[in-house]
């Protein structure tokens, strides 16, 4: 049976995962998926339904016809409609952390998620990738930046977008964030026993996405230059 490949990105909020994710599996021709995309969407449904995303019984009564798809240029489907702007949007970013801790949502999701890995070689970021949803991913990173390194990205990340907020503001939704993802009860955000902490604060893009592949190198090394590609 043919083996695909698997690279689980974690860290905390604003750590520059999924812009290091999206590099890496250019560069190595791998799927890019980005968990976080998922559960904002999920979010936004529940808030486009009139539903309280702090409310499991609300968000149960959307699982069993949820489909969630994301393609090759990183854009994100709900039942089939394109979302990725709409899962961008502040209310969005200020639910997603309630609607993403129940766990029927999470036992949804995680199937969704470990589907799309069966067939593809995959580059995944998120929270619980390497703990929870690939736990024998090939290389497992837990991508870390200090909390001002983290709030400058977003806060220029949003200036350029044209957004009105200030470096304070963002800084304490991050450090809310990370609370709250950090210390619920289903699939906490920690890194795996065996993942490799990457810490970003000081370095370029570039940088890190040459880290992570030396580092997918050095660990698969003959095996994967041997793969039919
Ligand atoms: O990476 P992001 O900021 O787009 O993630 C949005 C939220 O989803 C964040 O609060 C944590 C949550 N999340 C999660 O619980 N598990 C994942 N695998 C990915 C994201």
């Amino acid at each position: 049976m043919k083996k695909f490949y698997s690279i689980a990105i974690d860290g905390p909020a604003a750590s520059g995962k999924s812009t290091a994710a999206k590099g890496v599996a250019k560069r190595l021709h791998f799927l890019y998926i980005d968990t976080g995309a998922m559960y904002r969407a999920f979010t936004y449904h529940m808030l486009e339904n009139n539903l309280e995303p702090k409310s499991e019984e609300d968000a149960k009564t959307l699982l069993p016809s949820l489909s969630l798809k994301e393609d090759k240029e990183g854009h994100i489907y709900l039942n089939g409609k394109d979302v990725s702007s709409e899962v961008r949007s502040l209310e969005v970013t200020n639910n997603v952390s309630y609607a993403c801790a129940h766990l029927s949502v999470r036992e949804k999701l995680v199937a969704l998620q470990q589907e799309m890995a069966k067939s593809e070689n995959v580059v995944m970021d998120g929270r619980d990738i390497g703990t929870v949803v690939l736990p024998e991913a090939d290389l497992k990173i837990y991508q870390i930046a200090s909390v001002d390194a983290r709030a400058k990205r977003r806060c220029d990340e949003f200036v350029s977008q044209g957004l009105k907020v200030t470096y304070e503001e963002i800084k304490q939704d991050l450090i809310r964030r990370d609370y709250i993802d950090s210390h619920r009860e289903h699939s906490p955000l920690k890194p795996a026993a065996d993942a490799i902490v990457l810490d970003t604060s000081f370095m370029s893009i570039e940088e890190e996405i040459e880290a992570i592949i030396k580092l997918f190198y050095k660990k698969v090394g003959d095996l994967w230059n041997n793969t039919e590609k």
